[in-house]
């Protein structure tokens, strides 16, 4: 495993800027993210996230900017960079046919691991999914599934690992179960760079959130920081701190995105009255 200085960060991003044509998917993002720690890219539907995920992992080169991962420059040590990190897409790459232990075993062998068996035993007790590791995957709910992805994300240690919406498609509880592999990943050691459209999910899981909007980081910080972006919302007498939901809605609107657009100055944090009177309505 390759390892960077400790007092590096784990990533670093600085003026990222990626476009398809006319279409400005990234527009100029930095972010750093610290060794050990829980880091969620927080956007709607194609506010940038997965752009942003293929670049930091060298599927995809971006037009501008620079990132490094590990202490490694993307664009000029992707070998570096795909030894420090492992990625779970969107969509699980479990192999239904082999059961869950079978599918870990494959992965460590193809690792060169020394104990293919041990690693595979290792990671269903620890992502409690030993009870279920001789049943094809292929049974498996969509939590036990996902945990399984993010088990075998895990094989040859990786430092860095990242997850593209690692929840979207579950229902409440396979997501919590998620969260709990996730914290489990972190406790580790492991730092954890993870996108997400839900707002309770960077609420839960992150020591820092970037909120991603129309290929911009409007704002990026703790839970806390976020939250005094907001005054207190007031209902007679008691006092009521602005939930995560009430920054998000307030920078982003409640449209949310599906396209972004050529560059139009939109976005910027302090994004006007109305949206901060809407994003604090409904929550009282
Ligand atoms: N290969 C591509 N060619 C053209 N447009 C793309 C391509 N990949 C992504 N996009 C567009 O870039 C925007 C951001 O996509 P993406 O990074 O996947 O967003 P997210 O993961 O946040 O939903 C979307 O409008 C999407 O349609
Ligand atoms: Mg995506």
């Amino acid at each position: 495993m390759s390892i960077a200085p400790a007092a590096d960060p784990a990533i670093r991003v600085q003026g990222l800027r990626k476009a398809y044509g006319e279409l400005g998917v990234l527009r100029g993002v930095g972010f750093e993210v610290a060794r050990g720690s829980i880091f969620a890219l927080l956007g709607s539907n194609g506010a940038g996230k997965t752009t942003a995920v293929r670049i930091l992992s060298t599927l995809l080169r971006a037009d501008s900017g620079t990132a490094s991962v590990n202490g490694f420059d993307v664009a000029t040590r992707p070998g570096r960079v795909r030894e420090s990190i492992s990625l779970t897409g969107q969509f699980a790459a479990v192999d239904g046919i082999l059961t869950g232990r079978e599918n870990l075993v494959l992965v460590a062998r193809l690792r060169h691991l020394r104990n293919p068996g041990r690693v595979a035993d290792e990671l269903l007790a620890r992502f409690s999914l030993d009870g279920a590791g001789g049943r094809k995957a292929s049974t498996y709910s969509g939590g036990m599934r996902r945990r399984l992805d993010i088990a075998m994300s895990l094989i040859g240690n990786p430092s860095i690992v990242f997850l593209d919406e690692p929840t979207t498609g579950l229902d409440p509880q396979a997501r919590i179960e998620v969260w709990r592999s996730v914290q489990e990943m972190a406790r580790g050691g492991t730092t954890v760079l993870l996108t997400t459209q839900h707002l309770q999910e960077a609420e839960e899981l992150a020591d820092r959130i970037a909120i991603l909007h129309r290929g911009r980081i409007l704002v990026e910080g703790t839970l806390e920081d976020l939250r005094r972006l907001l005054p207190p919302a007031r209902v007679e007498h008691v006092e009521k701190q602005p939930s995560l939901e009430d920054v998000f809605l307030a920078l982003v609107g409640e449209d949310g995105v599906d396209e972004v657009g050529v560059d139009d100055g939109a976005g910027e944090v302090g994004g006007g009255e109305r949206a901060a009177g809407s994003g604090t309505r409904g929550r009282r």
